[in-house]
């Protein structure tokens, strides 16, 4: 892969458009976004259900494919990869937490942090692990199972899932949505501060939920398929 000689630019969104094939042919959700982010900034995205949010969390993580537009990560566009440097690319550069924990439940809360780098495993994974756990207040919890943790201790593991890896740019969609208000205070902490944890990462978060956002850096509107300022 190349990406690494293409050093640390940020990320850069042009001309992003996302068509859903529909019955009346296609249904087109994304319609030409821009979003520049210089490393170690953090926006949020915020918008009406159903305006396309997600898809755009999913084009720029490299899951879904764009119609049409670029996304360029430190200099790399995921989606000119080969399947094989796209799932590195994914697995490396990209960390997402979802408003379902998603986490494995049979798993301990380490074991859980672990899982990405189960495909490749690097020495001092575990203590990264571990140190995650431990900056995400988990230090007490790291044997529970998920049904032993609370709904924002599970949250909290998901990050530090997210974030084992140091990926570059960290994907957060709707974190809070299922936590009660002290709890998602707690988690909003903790994305802010992700860029921290790693000099450079980006963060972009989207939400619903004004009070979260408006805590952002940087903040956009998400209206007819783009992205404004707000
Ligand atoms: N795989 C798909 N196939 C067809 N249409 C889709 C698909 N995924 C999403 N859509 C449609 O695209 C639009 C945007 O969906 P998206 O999930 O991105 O919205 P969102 O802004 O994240 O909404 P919410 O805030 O409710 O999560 C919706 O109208 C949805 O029905
Ligand atoms: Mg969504």
């Amino acid at each position: 892969m190349t990406e690494a000689a293409a050093g640390p630019t940020g990320l850069e969104v042009s001309g992003l458009v996302k068509d859903y094939p529909a019955p009346a042919g296609f249904l087109r959700v994304l319609d030409g976004v821009d979003l520049q982010l210089r490393p170690g900034e953090a926006a949020s995205v915020m918008g009406a259900s159903g305006c396309g949010k997600s898809t755009l969390l999913f084009l720029l993580g490299a899951i879904e494919t764009p119609s049409d537009g670029v996304v360029r990560l430190d200099g790399v566009d995921p989606h000119e990869l080969s399947l094989d440097d796209q799932a590195r690319f994914r697995r490396d550069r990209v960390g997402f937490v979802f408003q379902d924990h998603c986490l494995l439940p049979q798993c301990t809360a380490l074991e859980n942090v672990l899982a990405p780098t189960l495909p490749d495993p690097r020495e001092g994974d575990r203590s990264r692990a571990a140190a995650l756990l431990d900056r995400v207040g988990l230090s007490g919890r790291v044997d529970h199972l998920p049904a032993e943790l609370s709904g924002g201790e599970k949250q909290r593991v998901a990050i530090a899932r997210a974030l084992v890896r140091a990926p570059r740019l960290l994907l957060c969609d709707e974190p809070t949505g299922n936590l009660d208000g002290e709890s998602a205070a707690g988690v909003a902490d903790l994305l802010l501060e992700a860029g921290a944890l790693d000099e450079g990462r980006m963060v972009v978060l989207v939400t619903h939920d004004a009070e979260l956002g408006g805590r952002f850096p940087k903040r956009y509107r998400m209206h007819g398929g783009r992205l404004t300022d707000g």
